[in-house]
């Protein structure tokens, strides 16, 4: 069967742009088998007939390349520093399936001047308009690239399994998701289950323990069994969805690639993708660093006095979270930087410590102003802006469903 046409692609947001069904393979723990369900389904869909590009988006060099026995030695981050051309790093591994290895060096590019900027995210772009699928085969954890990936992409598979501390993280990165802004129904797939019926118990474990305590609806994608051929598969260098499709161990990502199919017809929710979710990314984390520019400067002139006054500012504010959070705030400000999500965090839990009860009206207003504030620089996440949330809450929450191709943003 040949599904290589140009109607794979899922999304037309602007005029003649094409983005391809974009999947981010994931969950909160390492060692779950993100990259053996990334790269098999990968080489499957390939089979299928569809043109996949898989990015291995892991941080360290060591996912998918050691799977193949390919030690490229180059990554995206040679492209973003100009020694290598998308071409020269991109690794055909089948027909119709290509890599791209480094793909969270992507941020690296806003160390560029705007010209190469613009011409390494044009490279991207087209690069990507090639491909009726991609496939991200995320870092583990709750790092800020691997959360960058999911919001890039149409659909996310959070990958669990039998082992209680995987559901955990898997729950932990649900919340933060949620917590950011993410409005789409993830997708659960239970690797590693011993048969159906402990695949099924996981799942539903998990999900009734992500339905009640974070309110979010999941699908379930499917399940890949523990299986001895996928595990030797790293040692042979032959992953399994290359053997012949009636072999079982092959066969259980030709039934995964079914089951996103199916899900796939039931429409998704438009998605920027990757290329065009890192160049909108990129250009908004870099006018937000040109407007700081000025600042910085007129800012560090005129405090000398306060920062020399400030440990002992700091130290009376004790006992008053108001006022240290104001201090740091201004710490921050007079050094020209924003308040990064950590800080925020740092902050927020300051505030959370006061007795709102007996603070005066003129403190509680002031405090509301600056959550308000902090709300702006932690939400909506990068790339989902607070319309198209909505939008896609929209179209996702009433069925549990994600909305239709046609009923999203454009
Ligand atoms: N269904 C399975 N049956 C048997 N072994 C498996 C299965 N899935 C994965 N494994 C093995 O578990 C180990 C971890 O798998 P994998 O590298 O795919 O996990 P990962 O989630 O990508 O890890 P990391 O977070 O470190 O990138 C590997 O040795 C892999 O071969
Ligand atoms: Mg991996």
């Amino acid at each position: 069967m040949n599904h290589n046409n140009s109607s794979s692609a899922v999304d037309r947001p602007e005029s003649g742009s094409r983005v391809p069904l974009t999947l981010a393979i994931t969950g909160g723990k390492g060692g779950v088998g993100k990259t053996q369900v990334a790269l098999n389904l990968a080489l499957v869909l390939a089979r299928q007939g569809y043109r996949t590009l898989l990015l291995d988006g892991d941080v360290e060099l060591a996912n998918v390349n050691v799977m193949l026995g390919v030690y490229p030695g180059m990554t995206l981050e040679h492209v973003v520093l100009g020694e290598r051309t998308l071409d020269e790093v991109l690794l055909p591994v089948t027909e119709n399936l290509d890599l791209l290895p480094g793909a969270s060096g992507v941020p690296g590019c806003l160390e560029l001047d705007s010209a190469r900027r613009e011409d390494f995210l044009a490279q991207l772009r087209t690069l990507e308009q090639g491909y009726d699928r991609v496939i991200i085969d995320t870092a583990a954890g709750l790092s800020t690239p691997a959360l960058h990936m999911v919001a890039a992409s149409h659909l996310a598979a959070l990958v669990i399994t039998p082992d209680p501390t995987s559901l955990t993280d898997a729950f932990s990165l649900v919340k933060v998701l949620h917590r950011k802004g993410y409005r789409r129904t993830p997708s659960v797939i239970v690797n590693m289950a011993r048969g159906a019926t402990e695949a099924q118990t996981v799942y539903r474990r998990f999900s009734t323990a992500v339905s009640r305590y974070i309110g979010v609806q999941l699908h379930y994608l499917g399940a890949i069994w523990r299986d001895e051929t996928i595990a030797q598969s790293i040692s042979t260098q032959r992953p399994v969805a290359m053997m012949d499709d009636s072999d079982p161990s092959c066969r259980q990502f030709w039934t995964l690639a079914d089951m996103l199919a199916v899900r796939c017809s039931q429409g998704v929710a438009p998605a920027n993708g990757f290329a065009r979710y890192w160049g909108r990314l990129v250009r908004r984390r870099h006018q937000q660093r040109s407007e700081q520019q000025p600042q910085k400067a007129v800012a560090t002139g005129s405090n000398r006095e306060w920062l020399a006054s400030l440990g002992e500012r700091l130290h009376r504010s004790q006992g008053d979270p108001l006022s240290r959070y104001r201090l740091i705030t201004g710490i921050l400000e007079t050094l020209g930087e924003s308040v990064d999500e950590d800080a925020v965090e740092a902050l927020q839990t300051g505030l959370a410590a006061m007795n709102w009860e007996e603070a005066p009206v003129t403190v509680r207003r002031a405090a509301s102003e600056h959550f308000r504030q902090l709300a702006r620089v932690v939400a909506p996440p990068e790339g989902l802006r607070p319309e198209e949330g909505r939008a896609l809450g929209a179209g996702a929450d009433a069925s549990g469903e994600p909305a239709t191709e046609d009923s999203g943003p454009g």
